[in-house]
């Protein structure tokens, strides 16, 4: 590994991101070859906060034809059959994989004990109590610290990445990435053959989110940036059951309750999914959450109810140890109380088009997890795919580029970064308020509901905010928050832009003036450097 030297590393390969996608990426490489995974925030992504589980067809009961239609059907016409298979069937590979890894998956007797969950027909997800992503980021890490051709460098922040312009006949290619070094507050150079975009989704764009505050898609920006084209980013889950609670920011009350039987009530105690779907509680998540949003409409409620009080208290302890503990704080007993909730924005469906070793349109650029678009989701994920998906692609790019690294040479030098023009802000508020901004008409006009008329007058703000920010941008020393929000502010654009283009409501896509499903059905497929006509 070389030395920072001149404020330039010069490594093999550089992962940005340290969830489960990157660092399965990071473990799966040769180890002759030197990596550097960079973190922008030492408590991590969203991986460390799944609760849920990993979907694979381990029972005997179960099959892979039935994973794979479950998919299908949750993707509302959109998946790519293609990488679906390809998926389900890597599924127990990779649970052997994160057993070797450490993971300790909750066993009963001599077998990985099966929750169930929305859109699954069988018992299929495998969990750690419910704290399943905790389970697997603390045992990644731990290889990963041992691992001594992977070099750790925390609190370092993308900017953007390292583009060779002269694009020969097989077009552009990376180089390596710019990066804020928060501790120090200067930018450094990583200079690498290949680059992972591994650095999540973008559901901070909405002001009500299950997700940590680090997910500002920034990967999906900078790779956009860059030349990459995105697709379906019109498809942004929203989580139907996220506690309501003054103290709980981004608190998420898993399925796995009610895939083990809890029901949704009104206030008054009534049960209404039975009359919005056949599997009532456990409908595809975009099902469950617009009909959570359409009853609290319609009563002007702030929240619905979760109730798994019929379950022994021994049920609870054992298969919501976390989720209890955490109500019990907040003065609330799941044992005997109904749990308030509220849908929020959880997952991005769409990202950065890849391929199915997660290559991107740029050589030597993969993108994989969350920030990327493999076609799996295709209109909606099905619960406890993307873990899944994390550790199939994050394998499959390490393999490609043990394969191909060979023919990528590093240059050592890129154009250094240039902060001689710019000085210190004096005016953060512009940032914050910026930020609350976007968070808020992102919530109330691209939702879970849209109309042309709200959706194009979430495109008007941004098109003002963006010129504010870039002129931000220009003047004044980078920070990590206008870092994101320099990221926030493009991906609120994609996604209203790919929203304006679906004349349809299909999955998480739903629009009142195009309520019915098209005929013909397709990707929304944004090219960086075309006029996107809406
Ligand atoms: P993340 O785990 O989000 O990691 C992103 C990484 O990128 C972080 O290390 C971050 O610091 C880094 N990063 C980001 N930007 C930059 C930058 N500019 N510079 C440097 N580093 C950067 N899915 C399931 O399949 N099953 C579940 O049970 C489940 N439960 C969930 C529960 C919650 C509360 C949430 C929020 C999500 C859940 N999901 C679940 C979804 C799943 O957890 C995520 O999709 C998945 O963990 C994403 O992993 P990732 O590796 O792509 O990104
Ligand atoms: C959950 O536990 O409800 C989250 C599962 C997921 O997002 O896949």
């Amino acid at each position: 590994m070389n030395e920072c030297k001149n404020n330039q590393y010069m490594v093999d390969v550089l992962v940005l991101g340290a969830g489960a996608a990157g660092l399965t990426a990071a473990l799966s490489l040769p180890r002759g070859l030197s990596v550097a995974v960079l973190t922008k925030d030492p408590s991590g992504g969203s991986t460390r906060w799944a609760q849920g589980g990993v979907a694979a067809v381990i029972d005997d009961h179960d099959s892979i034809e039935s994973h794979v239609e479950d998919t299908l059907v949750a993707g509302a016409g959109l998946c790519c059959r293609d990488v679906v298979e390809y998926v389900v069937t890597n599924a127990r590979e990779s649970i052997d994989w994160l057993v070797e890894q450490g993971v300790a998956f909750t066993r009963s007797d001599a077998n990985f004990h099966l929750t169930r969950e929305g859109g699954h027909s069988h018992r299929r997800i495998l969990h750690a109590a419910d704290a399943t992503g905790w389970a697997i980021q603390d045992a990644l890490d731990q290889q990963a610290s041992v691992s001594n051709n992977i070099q750790f460098h925390h609190n370092f922040i993308a900017i953007d990445l390292c583009i060779d312009q002269a694009s020969g006949p097989a077009g552009k290619r990376v180089n390596g990435c710019y990066v804020l070094n928060k501790d120090t507050g200067r930018v450094e150079t990583f200079l690498a053959r290949a680059v992972v975009l591994a650095t999540g989704g973008a559901s901070k764009v909405y002001q009500y989110t299950s997700n940590p505050d680090g997910a500002s898609g920034d990967g999906i920006a900078m790779g956009w940036r860059a030349g990459c084209r995105v697709a379906n980013l019109e498809f942004n889950q929203f989580h139907p059951t996220c506690l309501f609670h003054p103290d709980a920011k981004s608190f998420l009350i898993s399925e796995a309750l009610r895939g083990e039987g809890g029901f949704l009530r009104l206030p008054d105690g009534t049960r209404f999914m039975p009359a919005f779907h056949a599997r009532a509680e456990l409908a595809p998540r975009d099902v469950v959450a617009r009909a959570i949003d359409h009853e609290m409409k319609r009563l002007g409620v702030d929240s619905v109810y979760l109730d798994i009080t019929h379950k022994s208290s021994e049920f609870i302890d054992s298969h919501f140890p976390t989720i209890n503990q955490r109500l019990n704080e907040l003065g609330i007993n799941m044992k005997k109380d109904w749990i308030p909730v509220v849908p929020a924005a959880h997952y991005t469906c769409g990202g950065i088009l890849v391929d199915l070793d997660g290559g991107t349109d740029l050589k030597g650029l993969y993108a994989i997890g969350e920030v990327s678009s493999t076609g799996l989701h295709g209109a909606n994920r099905m619960a406890s795919n993307s873990l899944l998906e994390c550790i199939v692609y994050g394998r499959a790019a390490a393999n490609h580029i043990a394969k191909t690294i060979s023919q990528l040479d590093v240059h050592d030098s890129v154009r250094p970064w240039d902060a001689s023009q710019v000085t210190d802000s004096d005016e953060d508020v512009v940032i914050s308020h910026n930020w609350a901004e976007i968070r808020r008409f992102m919530w109330d006009y691209v939702g879970i509901v849209r109309t042309n008329k709200r959706l194009q007058r979430a495109l008007n703000r941004t098109q003002l905010l963006e010129r504010e920010i870039q002129d931000f941008y220009a003047n004044y020393r980078v920070t990590a928050n206008l870092i994101e929000l320099r990221n926030i502010i493009v991906v609120a654009e994609l996604i209203i832009k790919s929203a304006l283009k679906r004349k349809e409501s299909r999955g998480l896509h739903h629009t009142l003036d195009h309520p019915d499903l098209s005929e013909h059905p397709g990707d929304t497929i944004l090219i960086p450097d075309h006029k996107i006509q809406p």
